[in-house]
C-alpha cells in the first residue's frame, strides 16, 4: 500500500484475491464483539458493505463511531466464512484502529431489519439513510436521473431551469404562496409544474426543452403524493403527440435499464376508452388478466330487473368459486360503496358440458343467458363470474376496482408493464353552473375530429392528452397544447371562462401566443413514482431523501414552524390565531 489516500478500498470491496494486501478502510461501526480480553471483532460499514476486522486487544469503540482501520486482508477459517455477505470469505487482521469521530448511540439499529416508527426514522433521517435499503433506493434514484439526462441530451433536448417564485397557474392543485417583502400585500406562488414557463420557451424557439423540475403542490399527501416532487418535464415544438411519447419512452426505458439492469420491451398504447372498457380504469395494471367483457348482448332481452340497464359487463375469475361468502359479501359492499346498485356473482359448477351456476340470481336466468354468461366470460367449473349493470362509466369503474382487488400484485413485483393511455376526455363532467370541468389544464388541444362537438356535446369531446402508466400507477401525463387563439377561445367558452377572466388569469401566456406560438406538445414524468416502483416501494417517501410525513411535517427540522415576529412584520403579515 503506497497510497496516502484516507482509504484504499470500500468496506464492501475486499475479496479472496486481495489476500495479503495491506489496506485502509473508513466507515461506521456496524457491530463490535469482544472475544475475551485479547481479541475484538469490529464490523466496519460504509455504503458498499461491511468488512470484519480482527483487532488484537480490546478496543473502545461503539456502534456508529466513525473509524479508519488499517489491516492486512486474510482468508477466514472455513467454518467462519459468512456466505451472506460478499466480503464474507475474508477479514482484516493486524489492525490499527483510528477513531475519526465518536457517536451517540443511534436511535434505532442501522440495518434493514429495523422496523422503527416512521416519525422516528424521519426525525433521524440522516441515520435512517445509512441503512442499506435507503442507500440502494437513493442511489437507484441517482441512476434514474443520470440516465434521463443523458437520454434527453442525446435526443437534442436543452435543459433549461424555470423560476420557483412564480404566479398562480391553472392546473388545479392548491398552491403554496410566498409573501413578498418588497411588494407588501403581494405574493409569489410556487409552481405546480413548469407548465406555462415551458410553453413560453416554445414561443422562444427552444423546440426541445427538458428539465428535472421540482414541483410544489399544497395537496393532501398520500402514498404517491408529496408536497414537493420531481418531474422529468418535457416540451417539444413542431412535434406530434407520438413524437413526444417516443422521446419520453426512450428516457424512461433508459432510466429503467440503468436502475434495474433490464430494458423494458415495447411500450404499448391503448385509448382511454379502451382502458376503461377493458380494465375499468385509466391506469390499468396489465400484469394480470381479469379483463372486463361486454355482456350487453347476453342480457339484451332479459327478465332480470337488475340487468336491465344501459351497460352490463363482467369478468371471470379463474378458481374464484372457492371464494367464501364473507369475501363475496365484502366485494358486493365495495361495489355498492363505489356507486353500483349491486354486484352479481355466479359460481360456475357442473361437469360434462352442463353449466350449473350457483348464485342467488341463477333462478331468474334463462338457459341462453346462463350459457352466454359462461361463454362470454370464458369461464368453466371452479371459476367465478362477477357482473355489474348500470350506466357505462359506473359499470367500468366499479368492476375495475373489484378487478384490482382480486388481482392485486405489489407494485414492484412481477414484470414492468408500461403503457401509454391516449385520447383522454376533454372534460370530466359538469360543475354546478352546468359548465364542463376541464380534465386537464385548459391549454390542452381537443381531438381534431371532435371540435364540432365542443358546443353541442362537450362531454363527448376527446382531448389530445395522454398518460404513461406503469403497473397500475399514473407515471406521468401530457398533451398537445392549443397554440391557436380561435380554438383556445372555443375551449374557454366551453369552460365558461370569459375573455376578461382569461386575460386576468393567464393574460401573459395568451399575450405571448400572439407573438408566434409554434404547434407544441409535452409531457411530465413523475420521477418519484417511477423510482418507487423500480425500488419496489409502495410509498414515494422511501425514495426521497427528506420527505414530509403524511400530515405534511418534517420531524427532523420541525417544519412548518412559527416565524419570528419581525419576519412577519417585514412581510406585512399578521397571523390570525387558530380557533379550532
Ligand atoms: P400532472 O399534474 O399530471 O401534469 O403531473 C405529472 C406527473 O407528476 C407526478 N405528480 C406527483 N408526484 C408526487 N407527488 C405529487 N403531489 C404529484 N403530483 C403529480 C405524477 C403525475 O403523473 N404540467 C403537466 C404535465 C404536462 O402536461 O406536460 C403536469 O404537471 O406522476
Amino acid at each position: 500500500m503506497t497510497s496516502t489516500a484516507m482509504r484504499t478500498h470500500l468496506c464492501g470491496q475486499l475479496r479472496p484475491t486481495d489476500v495479503g494486501e495491506r489496506v485502509r478502510l473508513c466507515g461506521w461501526v456496524a457491530s463490535r464483539r469482544e472475544h475475551g480480553e485479547h481479541l475484538a471483532f469490529v464490523d466496519l460499514r460504509d455504503h458498499s458493505g461491511v468488512t470484519q476486522c480482527v483487532v488484537d486487544g480490546s478496543v473502545d469503540v461503539r456502534n456508529e463511531w466513525v473509524l479508519r482501520i488499517e489491516g492486512t486482508v486474510r482468508t477466514r477459517p472455513a467454518d467462519k466464512e459468512n456466505a451472506e455477505i460478499p466480503t464474507g470469505a475474508v477479514e482484516l487482521a493486524d489492525c490499527t484502529v483510528e477513531v475519526l469521530n465518536r457517536a451517540d448511540p443511534p436511535p434505532f439499529a442501522v440495518d434493514d431489519r429495523t422496523d422503527s416508527d416512521e416519525a422516528v426514522r424521519l426525525k433521524y433521517r440522516y441515520v435512517d439513510m445509512r441503512r442499506p435499503r435507503m442507500q440502494a433506493n437513493l442511489r437507484l434514484r441517482a441512476r434514474v436521473l443520470g440516465a434521463m439526462r443523458r437520454a434527453m441530451d442525446r435526443q437534442g433536448f436543452a435543459e433549461i431551469e424555470t423560476p420557483l417564485l412564480w404566479t398562480p397557474t391553472p392546473e388545479g392543485a392548491r398552491e403554496f404562496v410566498v409573501p413578498s417583502r418588497l411588494h407588501r400585500g403581494e405574493c409569489y406562488v410556487l409552481p405546480q409544474s413548469p407548465q406555462i414557463a415551458k410553453q413560453l420557451l416554445m414561443v422562444s424557439g427552444f423546440d426541445r426543452y427538458f428539465q428535472i423540475a421540482r414541483c410544489l403542490r399544497d395537496e393532501d399527501l398520500r402514498a404517491d403524493r408529496q408536497f414537493e416532487f420531481t418531474q422529468l418535464d418535457v416540451e417539444m415544438s413542431f412535434a406530434s403527440d407520438v413524437d413526444v411519447q417516443a422521446a419520453v419512452t426512450e428516457a424512461v426505458v433508459d432510466a429503467t435499464e440503468a436502475a434495474v439492469g433490464d430494458r423494458p420491451g415495447t411500450v404499448g398504447r391503448i385509448t382511454w376508452h379502451e382502458a376503461m372498457d377493458r380494465y375499468g380504469t385509466d391506469k390499468p395494471d396489465l400484469r394480470f388478466g381479469l379483463d372486463l367483457v361486454d355482456l350487453g348482448p347476453v342480457f339484451a332481452g332479459t327478465e332480470v330487473k337488475a340487468f336491465q340497464a344501459g351497460c352490463v359487463k363482467g369478468f371471470g375469475v379463474p378458481g374464484g368459486a372457492a371464494l367464501g361468502r364473507n369475501r363475496l359479501d365484502a366485494l358486493v359492499d365495495r361495489a355498492k360503496a363505489l356507486g353500483a346498485k349491486g354486484l352479481a356473482w355466479f359460481k360456475v359448477a357442473g361437469a360434462d358440458g352442463a353449466v350449473v351456476l350457483e348464485s342467488p340470481l341463477d333462478k331468474f336466468l334463462s338457459d341462453d343467458e346462463r350459457a352466454g354468461l359462461v361463454a362470454g366470460t370464458g369461464t368453466g367449473p371452479g371459476d367465478l363470474i362477477l357482473v355489474v349493470a348500470d350506466e357505462w362509466r359506473t359499470v367500468c369503474t366499479v368492476l375495475g376496482a373489484v378487478r384490482l382487488e382480486l388481482g392485486r400484485i405489489p407494485v414492484g413485483e412481477g414484470e414492468r408493464r408500461f403503457c401509454w393511455v391516449t385520447e383522454f376526455p376533454m372534460f370530466d363532467g359538469l360543475d354546478e353552473a352546468g359548465n364542463p370541468v376541464a380534465a386537464h389544464h385548459p391549454f390542452t388541444m381537443p381531438h381534431p375530429d371532435d371540435l364540432a362537438l365542443m358546443a353541442s356535446d362537450p362531454l363527448q369531446v376527446r382531448s389530445q392528452a395522454y398518460d404513461l402508466v406503469l403497473n397500475g400507477w399514473e407515471l406521468g401525463s401530457g398533451s398537445v397544447r392549443i397554440h391557436r387563439e380561435d380554438i383556445q377561445r372555443q375551449v374557454f367558452d366551453a369552460l365558461g371562462i370569459t375573455p376578461e377572466e382569461a386575460e386576468l388569469r393567464f393574460g401573459f401566456l395568451l399575450g405571448a401566443f400572439r407573438y408566434g406560438a409554434p404547434p407544441h406538445a409535452g409531457f411530465a414524468v413523475g420521477v418519484d413514482r417511477l423510482v418507487a416502483i423500480l425500488c419496489g416501494e409502495e410509498n414515494i417517501r422511501e425514495v426521497i431523501a427528506f420527505p414530509k410525513t403524511q400530515s405534511g411535517t418534517d420531524p427532523m427540522t420541525g417544519a412548518p414552524k412559527a416565524v419570528a415576529p419581525h419576519a412577519l412584520r417585514d412581510l406585512g403579515l399578521q397571523l390570525i390565531p387558530r380557533t379550532d
